[in-house]
Parts: C-alpha cells; sequence; structure tokens
C-alpha cells in the first residue's frame, strides 16, 4: 500500500522498518473513532467552504459506507497499512476517488491521532465505571445478605475486633466509588477536542474548531495547539486510575483466596468460577481470584510504561507517543475483564456463618470491648486494658475464652465485674454496638448500603 507521505522519497521503506513503523495491529481498534473523526471534519471543512459541499457531502457517505463495512466485517483493515488512518483515508480514495484526497486539508496524523485516542479512551472510561458499578452492586447485594453476619475483623492479619462480613463488603465498594468519582474527573478533562491542532501549530484554514468539538460531543476544542497534540495526560490518568482499581481488586482477590481455603473457611467460590489441579484430586482452586491478583502487575507495568513514555519527550509530536496505545489499551483490558469477572464471581459465592462465627468466637476479638465495659464503669481505660490483658492471659493458660470464665473468675481480677459483663462481651452485642458513623453495626451496614446504592442510581 503506498505510504501518505511518499512525495519527497526517492526509495521505499525497508521491509523490516516498515513492519517497525507500523501500528496498524495495535492502533485498528480505533477504526470507529477514526472514521467518526473524519466525519466531523469533513463536514466542517464543507460548511466553512474550505472545500467543495459537494466533496464534503461525498466524503461523509464515503466515510459512512467504510463504517459500515468494518462494523459488518465486509471491510477488514489491512496488515498492510501503516496505521488506521492511513487505511480509512486510501480506502475512502479508493472508493470514492478525488474528493477523498481533500479530507486531509487543515489537519495532520497528529491531531487525527491524539483525537481518536480521546474519543476511544472516552468511551472505555464509561465501560470501566459501568463495570465498576457493576461489582459495587454485587457487593452490596451480599453485604445486604450478611449484614448481621458477624467474623473477626483483622488488623496485621490477627483477629482484632468483630465486624459483619457485610462492613467489610462495603468497604472494598466504597474503594470503588471513590474509583468511579475518580474516572469520572479523567473522563472531564480528558473531554476537550484536540482536532484542528493540526501538525503542532494549527492552521491558516479558517477552520472552525467549536463546530468540531461539539459535533463529536466534547466540552471545548483544547487551547493550545501544541499541547493538543503532545498531551497524553489524559492516557496516564487513566492508566492511573486503573492502577487503583486494580489495587483494589488485588485486596479483594487477597481476601477472597484466603476466605475460601481450608484454614479460613468462611466462602465457598462457585464451581463455575473456581479449578481443579491435575494431579491432588481434592483441590479446588480460587484462579481467578488469583488472576485478579496477579494481572495488578502488568496494569502497574503499564502506568510506568506511560509514565516513561513521556519522560523528557520534546515538544511536539514524536513517534515514541505511538508506543502510547499499547500500554494503555492493555490496562483498560485488564482492568475490565477483572472487574467483568468480579461480580459475577461475588454474586455466587456460598458464604458461612457458621465459620465466620468460630473464627470470632476463638480470638478474643471482644477484648476491647470487656476493656471498653470497665472503662463505662469508671476504670480508666488504661487500667482496664491492662486487666483485660491479664484476663486473656489466664484464659490462654486454663484454655478458656472471655465468655466461658465464670462470673468469680472476673471478680477475682476486679470487683467491678458483674453478671452484665457477659452481656457487654456478647459478640452481636459488640458489633450491635459499633453505632459510630461509619461503624460495624447491622444499621451503619444497611445505611452505607442505601447511601451507596443512591449514588451509583
Ligand atoms: N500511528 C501514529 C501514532 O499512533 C499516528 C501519528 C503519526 N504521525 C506522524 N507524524 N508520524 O502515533
Amino acid at each position: 500500500m503506498e505510504k501518505l507521505w511518499t512525495g519527497r522519497f526517492k526509495k521505499t521503506l525497508d521491509d523490516a522498518a516498515n513492519a517497525f513503523n507500523a501500528s496498524i495491529s495495535v492502533d485498528s481498534r480505533m477504526y470507529r473513532e477514526d472514521v467518526t473523526g473524519s466525519i466531523a471534519h469533513a463536514k466542517m471543512l464543507a460548511a466553512c467552504g474550505i472545500i467543495p459541499e459537494a466533496d464534503g457531502a461525498a466524503i461523509v457517505a464515503g466515510l459512512e459506507g467504510i463504517l459500515a463495512d468494518m462494523e459488518s466485517g465486509a471491510l477488514a483493515p489491512s496488515p498492510e497499512a501503516e496505521d488506521i488512518h492511513s487505511f480509512v483515508e486510501a480506502e475512502l480514495t479508493k472508493r470514492i476517488g478525488d474528493a477523498g484526497k481533500r479530507l486531509h486539508t487543515a489537519r495532520s496524523r497528529n491531531d487525527q491521532v491524539a483525537l481518536d485516542l480521546r474519543l476511544y479512551l472516552r468511551g472505555r472510561i464509561d465501560e470501566l465505571s459501568e463495570a465498576a458499578k457493576e461489582l459495587i452492586s454485587a457487593l452490596l447485594d451480599v453485604a445486604e445478605a450478611n449484614a448481621e453476619a458477624v467474623m473477626p475483623g483483622y488488623t496485621h492479619l490477627q483477629r482484632g475486633q468483630p465486624i459483619t462480613f457485610g462492613q467489610q463488603l462495603c468497604a472494598y465498594a466504597q474503594m470503588l466509588m471513590r474509583d468511579v468519582d475518580r474516572l469520572a474527573d479523567c473522563r472531564r478533562r480528558m473531554n476537550v477536542s484536540p482536532l484542528g491542532s493540526c501538525a503542532l501549530a494549527g492552521t491558516t484554514y479558517p477552520i472552525d474548531r467549536a463546530m468540531t468539538a461539539e459535533l463529536l460531543g466534547f466540552d471545548a476544542p483544547c487551547a493550545n495547539s501544541i499541547d493538543g497534540v503532545s498531551d497524553r495526560d489524559f492516557a496516564v490518568e487513566l492508566a492511573a486510575d486503573c492502577a487503583i482499581i486494580a489495587a483494589h481488586l488485588s485486596r479483594l482477590a487477597e481476601e477472597t483466596i484466603l476466605w475460601c481455603s481450608r484454614e479460613f473457611g468462611f466462602v465457598e467460590l462457585d464451581d463455575a468460577y473456581s479449578t481443579g489441579s491435575s494431579i491432588m484430586p481434592q483441590k479446588k482452586n480460587p484462579d481467578v481470584a488469583e488472576l485478579v491478583r496477579g494481572k495488578t502487575g502488568r496494569v502497574y507495568g503499564d502506568l510506568a510504561t506511560l509514565l516513561t513514555l513521556l519522560k523528557g519527550l520534546p515538544l511536539a509530536y514524536n513517534k515514541d507517543m505511538q508506543e502510547d496505545k499499547e500500554a494503555i489499551f492493555d490496562s483498560v483490558d485488564t482492568v475490565l475483564d477483572c472487574l467483568r469477572l468480579y461480580a459475577p464471581m461475588l454474586r455466587t459465592i456460598k458464604v458461612s456463618r457458621t465459620a465466620m462465627r468460630k473464627a470470632a468466637a476463638e480470638g478474643f476479638i471482644n477484648a476491647t470491648d470487656c476493656a471498653d465495659y470497665l472503662t463505662k464503669k469508671g476504670v480508666p481505660f488504661r487500667e482496664a486494658y491492662k486487666l483485660t490483658g491479664q484476663l486473656v492471659a489466664y484464659c490462654i493458660d486454663c484454655g478458656k475464652t472471655l465468655e466461658t470464665l465464670t462470673l468469680d473468675e472476673y471478680k477475682g481480677f476486679s470487683p467491678v465485674f458483674e453478671a452484665d459483663v457477659f452481656d457487654a462481651i456478647d459478640l452481636d452485642v459488640c458489633v450491635a454496638k459499633r453505632v459510630s458513623f461509619g461503624g460495624t453495626a447491622p444499621d451503619s451496614v444497611k445505611a452505607q448500603i442505601a447511601d451507596m446504592r443512591k449514588a451509583i442510581g
């Protein structure tokens, strides 16, 4: 396929250099955006009298035909083409003749690729946001069903205080709520049109940048042509947002893996989301969760790729920037896959409240409540803390728990203890009493669920 830029060259590009230079295998996925962007550009050129009306109409009709054929599969991007922009332009000229050659007036591939990428990623942000909301919704549904399910809450992966499974899942939902918010922020900054920046300096043609910006659903044209073609902040920002989502998912994945180990036994994954071992017949492995945890590495890597790509890059366009697409596409694809798999996996987990309660009953996780009991009866907290510590040590020595000590044993440590201590250390009571705003009490969990449901619509 003949290059767009043959005029000043005496030789064709070396085959290996040609293959090295080409980006069609990566950027052809932006064909829809490339065609849509070109349609807006052609309409503007005609409206501004830069090309004849008839040519404008022929270009638009030709591009619409190309898009329809690419959607139906009748037309596939040629692997021979340098990139998707060259392919569409060449195909247009093949179809409509000379009018096609006018399309690239007052435009460069530099503003074209910046435009295509913004349009494409804008759409992917919407998909990411939907998928994140669906996972939030799955988390909230499971949280609601388990708003009263007592389990140990951990610090240092040591049993700390009684919480509910609902509260733990709501913590993940809150993280994803922030992710959705971050994506919306990223979309807002991304949503300015670079089209009309041309190669780097703008153009002498009387173009109407506001018109193309509006046709393409942008909030405004970007304010500086050099920045318009050089800026890839929007890709970095999206990659960072994806990296944060991946971080959140990897924490959830790690907990899922722990919870479905025999040691915890808190949940069981559905067979549809588990795999077996080729040698150990008893195994049921949480591969999906492990992969979600593992894929976080490449998502972080994509962010590092993009940041490194831009570091020290002089203005304006440099071919280095062609490398941005593989990284950002991979980042978005990977995180979308993870989000989309996690929601149904979560919806189908079996929760063992018995195992959760058993773990909660074994870890002295009501010790804080025992200390608080003494404090509320006038013992200074530091003293109450120490006394309770001694009680726990005593329990460990004689194989008891705070629940199985007798009142006499309690009184041996402090005369302040009365029979109501047993109520104060009851796990359901411990949980139900944590009514501080955002606390773990079932009512608080239900309030969080209602707020988040409202926010995601
Ligand atoms: N394929 C190129 C890219 O992705 C398109 C822009 C080419 N511009 C240029 N001046 N060579 O960056």
